[in-house]
């Protein structure tokens, strides 16, 4: 099959290189802004090359953005071309749209390089989900956080050392506020929730919390309850609703999640019958992303995969209705409004109070600390996985 590639960072080098030892698939055309050699291939700076060739089936994404991407991965599509797309933020935003024209148009779309990276989760998590198996998923989705919080575990060394050690590894996104913020995790747990409930979730609904707040004292306050610190996020249906939900959370030390290192991501489904499945593996890079963009070429060109039609019906987010304890820390100065009443147990120390709340609705503490955060801003709060 000749297919072209529209990018060629480090995504598309990882893919390219893996095409390269596949004699069934030839890189006819990349698409880069500006022409330079990229391996044996034609290059083009102009899109209406790779659409206009008859001979080109497939077009694989993997130069990221959302409108420009977008309107490619649609003229694509309409030309009647498979596409894979490791574009996470644009199938999260237009996943309808896309799914529709793909089945429109009789081609494949597919997206495994979207979450997880090398982690073929995205591909097994679809598969679950014809048999609508899927009561809840969620798990460690952004391999920077787990790294930054994996090295202030090991080593006791601030926020800011970590966020610079996996800056100079890499690992970071652009825009480190994305990783940082929580909102690439909550991407990918949109997407993955998409999937699994054949919904469309609006990701601006999400409760949706970071770790820029961390502080080693938050760590060590982890250690002495036998837990560890990690970002989770989680995804669960509810009745008429889903529950969706980013934040740092005390997991128990003998936890999956717990036992994951440095960059590492681990997604978990959960069904009735099913119960726990776990895939664990690297969540981003040049190969393994690269590596998961060429499974899904292969995919499509050996017919192992069909054009399908993806039932949507969207569904609103709701947490209101999932509750758990939460540790809160916050300054001293505070009037601390609204905690005391929740709290069963408080800690106060030379620097901090520490409260440990009763079970409360997810989207209620995430609302109360944005208001205590206007006198207190850094108040930081996670999740206490229950005993
Ligand atoms: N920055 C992301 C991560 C890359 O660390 O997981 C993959 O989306």
């Amino acid at each position: 099959m000749k297919i072209a590639l529209l990018g060629f960072g480090n995504v598309g080098r990882g893919a390219y290189e893996t095409l390269q030892l596949l004699p069934e698939i030839e890189v006819k055309c990349v698409l880069v802004r500006n022409v330079r050699p990229c391996g044996t291939s034609a290059v083009t700076a102009d899109f209406s090359d790779i659409l206009s060739d008859p001979e080109i089936e497939l077009v694989a994404d993997v130069m990221g953005g959302y409108e420009i991407a977008r309107f490619y991965v649609l003229a694509a599509l309409r030309a009647k071309k498979h596409v894979v797309s490791a574009n996470k933020e644009l199938l999260c935003k237009s996943f309808s749209e896309l799914t529709s024209a793909a089945f429109e148009n009789g081609v494949c779309l597919r997206y495994t390089a979207c979450a997880g990276g090398g982690t073929p989760w995205l591909f097994n998590l679809e598969r679950a989900a014809r048999c609508g198996e899927i009561e809840a998923l969620g798990g460690i989705m952004n391999g920077t956080t787990n790294f930054m919080l994996h090295a202030m575990e090991q080593s006791g060394i601030g926020f800011d050392e970590a966020l610079k050690s996996a800056q100079s590894l890499g690992y970071v996104e652009a825009e480190p506020s994305a990783d940082v913020d929580g909102r690439d995790a909550a991407r990918k747990c949109a997407m993955s929730a998409n999937l699994a409930f054949h919904t469309m979730l609006n990701e601006a609904e999400m409760n949706v919390e970071g770790i820029r707040r961390v502080r080693p004292c938050d760590i060590e306050f982890a250690k002495s309850r036998n837990c560890v610190l990690k970002l989770i996020a989680r995804a669960h249906r509810a009745n008429d609703a889903v529950n969706a939900y980013v934040e740092p959370r005390f997991v128990k030390a003998s936890s999956q999640e717990a036992q994951v290192p440095g960059n590492y991501n681990l997604f978990t489904l959960e069904g009735k019958r099913l119960k726990r499945q776990s895939f664990f593996g690297q969540g981003a890079g040049m190969y393994p992303t690269g590596i998961a963009v060429a499974q899904d070429i292969l995919d499509v060109a050996r017919g192992s995969v069909k054009p399908q039609e993806t039932v949507i019906a969207p569904q609103s987010v709701n947490n209101q209705s999932c509750a758990h304890r939460y540790y809160v820390r916050c300054g001293t100065q505070q009037p601390h409004e609204g905690l005391m009443e929740l709290a069963c147990e408080r800690l106060v120390t030379a620097e901090s109070y520490v409260y440990i709340t009763k079970p409360v609705s997810v989207f209620a503490m995430h609302a109360l600390a944005q208001t205590l955060r206007k006198a207190d801003p850094r108040l930081f709060f996670a999740g206490m996985e229950e005993a």
